[in-house]
């Protein structure tokens, strides 16, 4: 089984952590392919929670390389700060964390010009994480952005910046009316990472395709969720990056043709954080069960605190999410946040303007148009630590399976809880 990817289905917030946790042991390495510091996948064992940002989640196996491929972008201060807290909770990172020499940096005028831009825009904000994950990309696509390599040859850094924080800074000023940055002191902050940063440095498309030869199984952790790609989300409420499985490829530099296995995590109901359209959300509903699932389920922004916006499982998106990355199977996540509901729903069809459709539009106008077309599911109770299917209450199960025969994915794995030992492998 050479390279299994992991991706979120919906708007990200699935609990990809969790899965990667679970799965990195049976993993030789586990890779990011895709976004930043904007990812936030929790983790907990024992009493303990952390939440990684950019790190692979299979970074608390000891026997696991993890790998930052060239389609992350790196902010240099969130990663050393990441690597040293691991270093403090006993774990060695050294030779265990290698950095694509071709993966961008973030710098603070990325967070600068994506601040002033999402104050420029007011109510036609995206609602960003705010870690300059956009403009970062832009500049990798503009051909101006700096690499990791970068870093290491302190002339051609200082070069970089200048031209970098010069232009950026005419954008703050002129454009935005906004504080500009300090080039020199820019400069000393930044070219004083040479040497922390070098150990990790490596050219991982080499080192990946030569573990693949060798016959070592690769995971790719794929951050975000579907419906938040550029291309396939709901743009421009997205996120600048492809979380979809074709990101996979061009994010670490391995052939489609290595990729075996394809799993889409869903989370038992649906969440969205920031704005843009959301057709099955549960905003102010009379019986307050956007709120309970909130309040239940802990949904608040593992990055930013904010509160997710909740509602009900859409079959209709995953549907789409399932054709764009080909889902082999399913992990079904946070089942138990929806153990006391009298009943359940699920949206297997939109209507808009007036007419009944079972594709997912993803065009923005259409979108937004579009109401949600429930079938009904009996509540279940307490489902928290069932070992296996035929442990779930019935109702569950009817739950589970009408997911599952609507998608044409078998479900591999069943969340019922936040600790490693609440999941069950079908
Ligand atoms: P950005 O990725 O910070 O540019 O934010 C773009 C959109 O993606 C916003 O709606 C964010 O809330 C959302 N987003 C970014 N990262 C995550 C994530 O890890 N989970 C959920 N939503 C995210």
């Amino acid at each position: 089984m050479p390279v299994t990817i992991v991706i979120g289905s919906q708007w990200g917030d699935e609990g990809k952590g969790k899965v990667v946790d679970l799965l990195a042991p049976e993993m030789d390495i586990v890779a990011r392919y895709q976004g930043g510091a904007n990812a936030g996948h929790t983790i907990a064992w024992d009493d303990k929670k952390f939440v990684l940002h950019l790190i692979p989640s299979g970074i608390f196996h000891e026997g696991t390389t993890c790998v930052i491929g060239n389609g992350v972008v790196i902010d240099p201060v969130a990663l050393m700060k990441e690597i040293n807290t691991i270093k403090e909770l006993g774990f060695e990172v050294e030779g265990r964390l290698f950095i694509s020499h071709n993966a961008h940096l973030i710098m603070p005028y990325h967070k600068a010009v994506e601040q002033a831009r999402e104050r420029y825009r007011d109510a036609g904000a995206i609602g960003t994480t705010g870690r300059g994950i956009g403009p970062a990309y832009v500049d990798k696509f503009a051909r101006t952005g700096i690499r990791v390599v970068d870093l290491l040859d302190r002339d051609v850094l200082r070069r970089k910046l200048k031209d970098a924080i010069d232009e950026k800074n005419a954008i703050l000023r002129g454009v935005y009316d906004a504080e500009t940055l300090d080039v020199d002191q820019m400069i000393e902050e930044y070219v004083a990472f040479d040497q922390e940063i070098d150990p990790f440095v490596k050219n991982t498309t080499e080192y990946l395709n030569a573990a693949l030869k060798d016959g070592q199984r690769v995971l790719a952790e794929g951050a975000q969720g579907s419906l938040l790609d550029v291309d396939f989300g709901t743009y421009p409420f997205v996120t600048s990056s492809h979380p979809t499985a074709g990101g996979c490829c061009t994010g670490l530099g391995v052939p489609p043709t290595a990729v075996d296995r394809v799993i889409g995590i869903v989370k038992a109901y649906s969440t969205r954080v920031g704005n843009g359209p959301f057709p099955t959300e549960l905003d102010g509903d009379p019986e307050g069960i956007g709120q309970k699932l909130r309040d239940v389920g802990h949904e608040y922004g593992a990055t930013t605190g904010r509160p997710r916006r909740c509602g009900w499982l859409d079959l209709v998106a995953l549907r789409y999410t399932t054709a764009v990355n080909g889902f082999t199977d399913l992990a079904i996540t946070k089942l138990d946040v929806l153990a006391g509901l009298d009943e359940l729903k699920v949206c297997t069809r939109y209507r808009i303007d007036g007419k009944e459709t079972d594709r997912f539009p993803n065009d923005l106008a259409t979108l937004e148009r579009a109401e949600p077309v429930y079938e009904t599911f009996h509540g279940f109770g307490d489902v928290t630590g069932a070992d296996s299917l035929d442990a779930l209450p019935a109702t569950a199960r009817d739950y589970l399976r009408f997911a599952s025969d609507f998608l044409d994915v078998p479900i591999a794995m069943v969340s019922t809880g936040p600790k490693r030992s609440e999941t069950m492998m079908v």
